[in-house]
């Protein structure tokens, strides 16, 4: 049975980079498929950035950070940190939708192309811009990963202000969560007396993850990464998502390219999908067909039966975003035709379309 699903993807992936292929413009410039939303003409040379698609100010951001001669590690945090401040992206940072418990807690990750160096928090509560502590974990620490109450005060001993990162509109989500999770507790929203509809079974497909991720490639073509993320909302306390692990939430190998990604981080950690997605860019894919061929292994590896449709199926989504060495960029996503994400060249920035196993 295996099999046979296996192989019918496999002939859908065929027939989806196929079309993808027939839409993008081809040659050594990048694949922006979406380049025309703006009207911008591609480019091959030059500095580079991509995020996922909450991040068009931040790949803007980075851009002006990179031209000013910055290094891209430092560009890309300075754009995701327009994320990680803004209280309308409940994915990440300030405002992030909080965990069971009603409490914010964030993942983020750093890798330095240059020196192949990495930093990554999980877990820290209180801190606004948990990027720019993991990028303190890279420069100041002899570690990789710190998590919890342990990365919170590394981060206090550097200044960060210990903050309430629960917004009006999180904690109000988190209570509708709290009062529908289940017909068998004592919480209960909003209902009339006669009401036999009360409660919300588990479907994965109304599981809400969020993250941004954002690769760059600088003036020197250097190339870095951070992806930063309020994790999985209402998630167990304690519970560490792909983004702040290496290899998983983010890889970035200077000779090579980098690789992010959102979505369901545990399909992700279960595959190391952006370390592969960097792998398959080394021995000659595409951004998108490595990308793609990501989704594939998440997609082969997804044994669960509730996290399954009807027709064997992933029921849940992973993004992927790549960018080479070259300059080429590209993306895939396990299910939907009408991803994108946020790419800016030095003309300007752009949305390009995600390639994409299911319908
Ligand atoms: N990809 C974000 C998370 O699962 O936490």
């Amino acid at each position: 049975m295996a099999t046979k699903r296996s192989s019918s993807r496999r002939q859908f992936l065929k027939t989806t980079a196929a079309a993808s292929v027939g839409a993008a413009t081809l040659g050594s410039a990048p694949r922006v498929v979406g380049a025309r939303s703006h009207g911008l003409p591609q480019q091959a040379d030059g500095p580079l950035v991509i995020s996922s698609r909450n991040g068009m100010n931040a790949v803007e951001r980075a851009m002006e950070v990179i031209k000013s001669g910055a290094d891209a590690l430092d560009a890309v945090v300075a754009g995701v940190n327009l994320v990680e401040e803004d209280p309308n992206d409940t994915s990440v940072g300030y405002g992030g939708l909080p965990n069971a418990d009603g409490v914010v807690q964030l993942d983020a990750a750093v890798i330095h192309g240059p020196t192949g160096r990495a930093g990554s928090v999980a877990c820290i509560e209180g801190i606004k811009y948990p990027s720019k502590v993991a990028k303190l974990v890279l420069e100041r620490t002899d570690h990789v990963n710190l998590v919890g109450k342990g990365a919170q005060e590394f981060a206090i001993m550097h200044g960060f202000p210990v903050e309430n990162l629960l917004t009006e509109r999180a904690r109000l989500a988190w209570v509708r969560w709290r009062e529908n999770l289940s017909n068998r507790d004592e919480y209960l929203p909003p209902h009339e007396a006669d009401d036999p509809s009360i409660g919300a079974d588990y479907e994965p497909q109304h599981r809400t993850w969020g993250t941004i991720h954002c690769s760059a490639i600088d003036l020197a073509g250097n190339i870095s990464s951070v992806t930063t993320t309020s994790g999985l909302a209402f998630k167990i306390p304690g519970r560490v998502g792909d983004s702040p692990i290496i290899g998983a939430g983010l890889y970035c190998d200077n000779e090579v390219g980098a690789a992010g990604s959102t979505g369901r981080g545990e399909a992700n950690l279960e595959n190391c999908a952006s370390f592969l997605i960097v792998e398959r860019m080394r021995a000659g894919d595409s951004p998108e067909q490595a990308c793609l061929y990501a989704c594939e292994r998440i997609a082969d590896h997804t044994r669960k039966a509730y996290l399954l449709n009807e027709r064997g199926e992933p029921d849940f989504n992973v993004q992927f975003y790549a960018l080479n060495k070259a300059g080429e960029v590209g993306g895939a996503q396990i299910r939907g035709e009408n991803g994108q994400f946020a790419a800016c060249n030095s003309e300007g920035s752009f949305l390009v379309d995600l390639a994409y196993l299911y319908k």
